[in-house]
């Protein structure tokens, strides 16, 4: 083990103490950490992912070893590569460890719900991805706490059958707690899925990365690595934006940055609510990472689920929010409607859905009795998915890991808001 192992090893060990002692509860037997190993090709492209840019435009995010043209070749059939776009490359260092070339292009305008080839620098490789609808029906898939494990995989695995436009990611991704290289891995795992389908994600505890002394910053490896489209809805920050994809309104908070009423990511809230119009988004989807309702022992009653439910549950519920996924607990639960603690007609559901299959495991411990606003809780991995057939009908349904990804585990058709007619805002 040389010296850069020998750190990585002392931070992966502080990761565990800062992240797992504090909130300490008895989990099962995790599975292990899988490393997804780079190829032989040390020119190639790696750790593709692509995210939604505007109505008409993709994001392509990968990293090289060397240094090679931000471009993008694309076209509608495998050899067309007609079409060229360029980008930025960055890097970033975090203590030893230096960060490949990480590049970022957006391409477009694209057509909606299309298959597009594309290829990658000076690579010859083609890769294709699929545009979202514009218009109902649109198929998201929901998982948060991923990780990197076998579990892991099993997860993707059952997102790939479950044919979805759209990734939502409520923050915790690649658990890689300092050791920069497993961020490397992360990307390796999910490429296969994320190079073709766009990831729309959102930070979590483990993407913080601050080190007493060492390394001050915040989010270094999230922010150089998983850049959403944020400038786009008016946020100066990548760790809270907003899109709009085929009438959905979706809106990514930020758990571990400022969100009292006097924070910047308050005042952004509240501005891109108010411009939201329910006749062209009928739905508004919410995602945050540390539970505003769970009834599961782990990470209760954390400052950032209280003070944060505290700040801005108000504004969601005004707003008439329909659905709030949140990550964090490694379970899952489904809520009723709720607004400050009690069930409420004209409040969002909420859905505890941190079961994406990482390192820690389950979170199996539940308080009793059961609150009544709980309606469905379950300690097991797997993901969700939200199908949006029109503007009045939505289907939601879980899946475990252990079942095929036909059998579903929980199941709710929800209809907006707007037929509540004492809810009317
Ligand atoms: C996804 O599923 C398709 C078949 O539906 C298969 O060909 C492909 O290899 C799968 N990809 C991954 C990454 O599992
Ligand atoms: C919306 O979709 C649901 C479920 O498919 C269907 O029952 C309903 O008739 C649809 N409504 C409209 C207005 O198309
Ligand atoms: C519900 O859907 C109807 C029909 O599209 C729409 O007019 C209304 O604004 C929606 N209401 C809410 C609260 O989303
Ligand atoms: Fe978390």
């Amino acid at each position: 083990m040389g010296i850069r192992g020998l750190i990585s090893l002392v931070f992966l060990i502080s990761g565990f103490i800062e992240f797992d002692v504090v909130y300490s509860y008895t989990r099962p037997p995790p599975r292990n950490t899988v490393f997804t190993p780079q190829s032989d090709d040390d020119s190639s492209a790696q750790q593709v992912h692509i995210y939604q840019v505007g109505q008409d435009g993709m994001g392509i995010s990968w990293i090289t070893q060397s240094s090679t043209p931000a471009t993008v070749q694309y076209g509608l059939t495998p050899s067309d590569n007609s079409n060229t776009a360029t980008g930025v490359t960055n890097s970033y260092r975090y203590l030893l460890y230096q960060s490949g070339k990480i590049h970022n292009v957006v391409i477009g305008p694209l057509k909606s719900n299309t298959v597009y080839y594309y290829r990658l620098s000076n690579s010859p490789k083609v890769y294709s991805l699929k545009t979202a609808p514009s218009q109902f029906p649109i198929k998201f898939a929901v998982s948060g706490d991923l990780g990197q494990t076998e579990w892991t995989q099993s997860t993707l695995d059952h997102i790939n059958k479950s044919n979805y436009d759209m990734l939502l990611l409520p923050g915790d991704l690649a658990y890689a707690d300092c050791v920069q290289n497993l961020w490397d891995s992360f990307g390796r795992l999910v490429d296969p899925l994320a190079s073709q389908r766009p990831w729309m994600v959102t930070q979590g505890n483990h993407e913080v990365e601050k080190i007493p002394l060492l390394h001050s910053e915040p989010f270094t490896a999230y922010n150089a690595r998983w850049k959403m489209p944020y400038e786009e809805s008016g946020s100066d920050s990548n760790l809270y934006y907003s899109f709009d994809v085929a009438g959905v309104h979706v809106i990514m908070l930020g758990s571990y940055t400022d969100f009292d009423r006097n924070s910047k990511q308050y005042k952004w809230l509240e501005g891109d609510l108010k411009k939201v119009k329910r006749k062209k988004s009928p739905w508004l989807v919410v995602l945050v990472h540390a539970p505003w309702y769970n009834s599961n022992t782990a990470h209760h009653g954390e400052k950032e689920s209280i003070k944060m439910k505290a700040s801005m549950e108000d504004l969601l519920y005004q707003a008439r929010v329909d659905i709030i996924f949140e990550g964090h607990v490694h379970a899952y639960e489904r809520f009723t409607r709720v607004y400050k603690n009690k069930g409420d007609k004209c409040g969002p559901i909420y859905i505890n859905i941190g079961d994406g299959g990482n390192r820690e495991g389950l979170a199996t411990k539940y308080i009793d009795p059961k609150p009544d606003i709980s309606l469905f809780r379950e300690a097991n991995f797997g993901h969700g998915t939200l199908e949006i057939f029109n503007a009045t009908h939505v289907l939601w349904n879980w899946h475990k890991n252990d079942n095929d990804e036909a059998v579903v585990s929980d199941s709710i058709w929800l209809t907006n808001l707007s037929l509540e007619t004492s809810c009317k805002v």
